[in-house]
């Protein structure tokens, strides 16, 4: 496979891995992860303006300008043959003597790969909802930036697969979040609310795409955190991410468990979400 480093699209394998990363070191960097539907990058300027904003959040050099970024996600698309999949990209500081001070003329280090997915276990997940575990979230106060430093995000997800669950839903004292790569929405009355984008969540895309999708339908939504007891209340709850697209959730696992029922207006928007990536 081909992945990308710097500017170039080169075979995997052949990358310069360097130990004194500021990747590698302190987790000093960010990432995206774009959606590829039928060869083509989705939402590529959206997940490149949050790109930017994380890169101008952490004092972090752009390399080169939207164009180039885009040309090489298309060049690593076409070099992996992916026909629908993902691809990552990360940034980091770069290389120097390992401390903790960072320098702001430092040459930034990109690197990234394509891969291919399966959209059936996607379908399979979107037609039967998923299961979720109910927890805290431990994870630092500048969630907004799309940074390397996941643990917070992974021991969430750990342990909601350890109680058969394939998300967690995050929250702190009492306060939903977001789950640990997605963020999450009630229906109540058919009315949407989801956490507003603030500094405790990451501003999904495809939470905005989903925003503006429901406005178009009339739909009210409200960008207002809720309760543990309101999602629990809810008439229905889904998660939304670049790889789960509109995803329901059927139960609630943890301190509190709740069924749910994959609702009309979950349906509705997973269907009018299918339309935006033809
Ligand atoms: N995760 N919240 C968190 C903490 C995330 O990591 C993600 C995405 C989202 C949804 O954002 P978007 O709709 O832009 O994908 C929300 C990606 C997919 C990942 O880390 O793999």
């Amino acid at each position: 496979s081909y992945v990308l480093y710097h500017d170039q699209i080169i075979k995997s394998g052949s990358i310069p891995v360097d130990p004194e990363d500021r990747g590698y070191l302190f987790g000093d960097g960010i990432y995206e992860v774009v959606f590829v539907y039928d060869r083509k990058p989705f939402a590529f300027n959206e997940h490149f303006d949050r790109f930017e904003q994380s890169a101008k959040k952490l004092e972090l050099a752009m390399p080169y300008d939207i164009a180039t970024f885009k040309h090489l996600t298309e060049e690593l698309i076409t070099k992996n043959n992916i026909v629908n999949g993902m691809v990552y990209i990360q940034m980091t500081r770069g290389v120097a003597p390992r401390n903790h001070l960072y320098e702001r003329n430092m040459q930034s280090v990109v690197t990234g790969f394509a891969k291919s997915v399966s959209l059936d276990s996607i379908e399979k997940s979107q037609s039967n909802g998923i299961q979720t575990y109910l927890t805290e979230d431990i994870r630092w106060l500048r969630c907004d930036i799309k940074s390397l430093n996941l643990l917070g995000n992974v021991m969430a997800k750990r342990k909601a697969a350890d109680f058969d669950c394939q998300e967690a839903i995050q929250h702190r004292d009492g306060t939903v979040t977001e789950g640990s790569s997605s963020n999450v929405f009630i229906v109540k009355n058919g009315t949407l609310k989801t956490h507003p984008a603030t500094n405790l969540i990451l501003n999904g895309i495809t939470r905005q795409i989903v925003i503006n999708l429901a406005e178009k339908l009339q739909i009210p939504v409200l960008e207002e955190s809720f309760t543990v007891d309101e999602l629990t209340g809810a008439d229905e709850v889904f998660i939304t991410s670049t790889t789960m697209e509109v995803t329901p959730v059927v139960q609630l696992r943890g301190n509190k468990e709740q069924a749910y029922k994959i609702g009309p207006v979950t349906a509705e928007l997973q269907k009018q979400f299918k339309t935006q990536i033809q």
